[in-house]
């Protein structure tokens, strides 16, 4: 999605705002930390995560009060530094050698730095959440999410190199690894602007389909996309052993790739001519289409989720978040799917 895609004009003021709050929550360290601070802030990401708490809140007013906007943008800032702090750890992880057009953190500084930086950053995040907000429910709402994230970044370890993953398993760790954090964005907006239970639960909805949508297509991208294009290395999915859909999906239609996945053992990274093999046959037998559909059958419940709110600039940027998804996939892939 691009940087532009969901600042629409409107909200600019509050995102500079979010900006400037997570750069000063990096300030006060020295030394290696800050160095390693400095250099997670030249790589900054696309802001999705803010970006979705403020135009949540966005549905239920035009203009925000003083109150409402300190709330939002500390919340918003709360829920960037804690995304950033999960991809320097998944990243470690996962052994990834890019994020975000760069190096990544821990492949400059070692595994180690690179752990005490991402629990600053969460660290500094829940800081905000407990000084800055006074929002009921939202401290825990925030920490039961990173809890929810923690277990899915722990099941998909456990299920590294499981070739008999099921589809069911994996739409499970996708929302648990992105779809929670982004239906707590939504949630959090509406419970800054006092949403009913009703209201909050279809934000609920709309930003675990949008989050669900999300993961697939970056899973897609992981096959089907250039390093370049990603900004982050492309096929490392599969050669870490990481099971994703279109793998899932391959297997599902010709099992016999199962046995030569077995017989190359759990080894990271897997052999390139095998990975290779397996891209080939992926890519050939519709595995991907069959991802997309999948996607856009999640993007039409995230803009179903949107139809009780009224309409209104908060509701169309919303709406395009979710068109911009699966449009990026197809930009990316120079592919017509
Ligand atoms: C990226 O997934 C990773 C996540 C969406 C969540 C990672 C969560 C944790 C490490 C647990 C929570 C930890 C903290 C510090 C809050 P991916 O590997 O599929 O995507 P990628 O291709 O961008 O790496
Ligand atoms: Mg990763």
């Amino acid at each position: 999605m691009s940087a532009t895609t969901l600042a629409g004009g409107k909200y600019a003021r509050e995102l500079k705002q979010v900006e400037g709050i997570v750069k000063k929550s990096m300030e006060g360290a020295s030394g290696r930390l800050k160095a390693m601070l400095d250099y997670l802030a030249q790589g900054s990401g696309k802001m999705l995560r803010p970006r979705l708490l403020i135009l949540a809140a966005g549905l239920f007013k035009d203009k925000f009060s003083a109150r409402e906007r300190a709330e939002l943008v500390h919340a918003a800032a709360a829920v960037e530094l804690i995304h950033t702090a999960s991809l320097v750890h998944d990243d470690i992880i996962d052994g990834a050698a890019r994020r975000r057009g760069q190096v990544a953190l821990h492949r400059r500084w070692g595994e180690g730095n690179a752990v005490q930086a991402g629990d600053y950053l969460l660290a500094a995040a829940f800081k905000l959440l407990s000084v800055k907000v006074r929002v009921p429910g939202l401290l825990p709402l925030l920490a039961e999410t990173v809890r929810a994230m923690c277990r899915g970044e722990l099941e998909q370890m456990k299920h590294a190199f499981d070739w008999q993953m099921t589809e069911k398993e994996y739409f499970r760790l996708n929302y648990l690894k992105t779809g929670q954090l982004l239906a707590a964005c939504c949630e959090a907006g509406g419970r800054v602007m006092n949403a009913s239970p009703e209201e909050l639960a279809a934000l609920r909805r709309y930003g675990a389909h949008l989050g669900q949508e999300f993961q697939l297509m970056d899973d897609l991208l992981d096959y089907a996309a250039s390093s370049a294009a990603l900004g982050k290395p492309a096929g490392s999915d599969l050669s870490q052993g990481v099971v994703t859909l279109p793998l899932i999906r391959l297997l599902q239609q010709e099992a016999s790739y199962r046995f030569l996945l077995n017989k190359a053992g759990k080894v990271k990274p897997l052999p390139r001519k095998l990975t290779r093999i397996l891209r080939e046959a992926i890519a050939e037998s519709g595995a991907l289409d069959y991802c997309y559909r999948r996607a856009v059958r999640f993007r039409a419940a995230a803009l179903e989720a949107l139809l009780p709110f009224k309409k209104g600039e908060a509701r169309r940027l919303l709406a395009e978040a979710a068109f911009a998804v699966t449009r990026q996939a197809v930009l990316l892939t120079g592919h017509r799917l």
